[in-house]
């Protein structure tokens, strides 16, 4: 990984209360946040539908979303569903909750933060996230999380925002915006090679795929999809 890129520790951790997993919700920004992400749903959707439908189309009866902010991925499950949402930011839930409620969803609240899932392990066949791990503190914790709570054979479902290829021009924005950037999207990071940090927490097989958007929203053009299985 490049030296410039994130730090993304894939060291075995000890869990101590001071690691910087708890997300802080902020007044302004939680609000506006979820105001973004409403006003853009069915933009970014168009964006990204091709990728969602392929990855989230066939979900079992339970699924597990770790940061589904105002629900834009609720539109890709069936009605019925037992959708476990893992949410801690207080601004995303009224429209989270209105919009479940809307899709015949069975929401079920958990506002604690993805870096400590209060879910047991190997007790769920499917997690779902899109655009989190970039805003998360730890990635590799999340992603520990999410290995833990798979079932043998379950799987992960991801579509996020990466750091583009070192030199390029891309990259080069990337690290110029990151302060503002991270400041108004509450910590979201365009510079984490997060490619590496899925093949590396211990799935048995990861699918991935690279692609480049074209939208206004440079930075976040550079982008993967893929899943990721635990061992049958
Ligand atoms: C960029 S938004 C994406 C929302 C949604 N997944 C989408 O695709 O529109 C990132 C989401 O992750 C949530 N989030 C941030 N830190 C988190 C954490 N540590 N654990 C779980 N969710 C978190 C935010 O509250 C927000 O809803």
């Amino acid at each position: 990984m490049n030296a410039r890129h994130d730090v993304l520790s894939l060291e075995p951790r000890e869990s101590a209360p001071t690691l910087p997993d708890q997300f802080r919700p902020h007044p302004l920004r939680g609000p506006f946040n979820a105001l973004f992400f409403t006003a853009l749903d069915r933009y970014l959707d168009r964006l990204l539908r091709p990728h969602k439908q392929s990855l989230f189309g066939s979900l079992p009866a339970t699924v597990v979303e770790l940061g589904p902010g105002v629900g834009a991925n609720l539109r890709y499950l069936r009605a019925g569903t037992r959708l476990i949402a893992v949410e801690p930011n207080p601004a995303m839930h009224d429209r989270l909750r209105a919009r479940a409620a809307r899709a015949h969803i069975d929401l079920e609240l958990h506002t604690t933060s993805a870096e400590r899932i209060d879910l047991p392990d190997e007790s769920v066949d499917a997690v779902i996230s899109s655009l989190l791990l970039c805003t998360v503190t730890d990635p590799v914790a999340v992603l520990s999380e999410v290995h833990r709570i798979l079932r043998p054979g379950g799987q992960y479902a991801f579509l996020e925002h990466v750091a583009a290829p070192d030199g390029t021009a891309l990259r080069r924005l990337q690290r110029a915006v990151r302060r503002p950037w991270s400041w108004t999207f509450e910590g979201c990071s365009c510079e984490r090679d997060l490619q590496a940090v899925i093949e590396a927490v211990g799935f048995a097989e990861t699918t991935v795929e690279t692609y480049r958007l074209r939208s206004p929203f440079v930075p976040v053009n550079s982008q993967i999809a893929g899943v990721a299985r635990n061992r049958n």
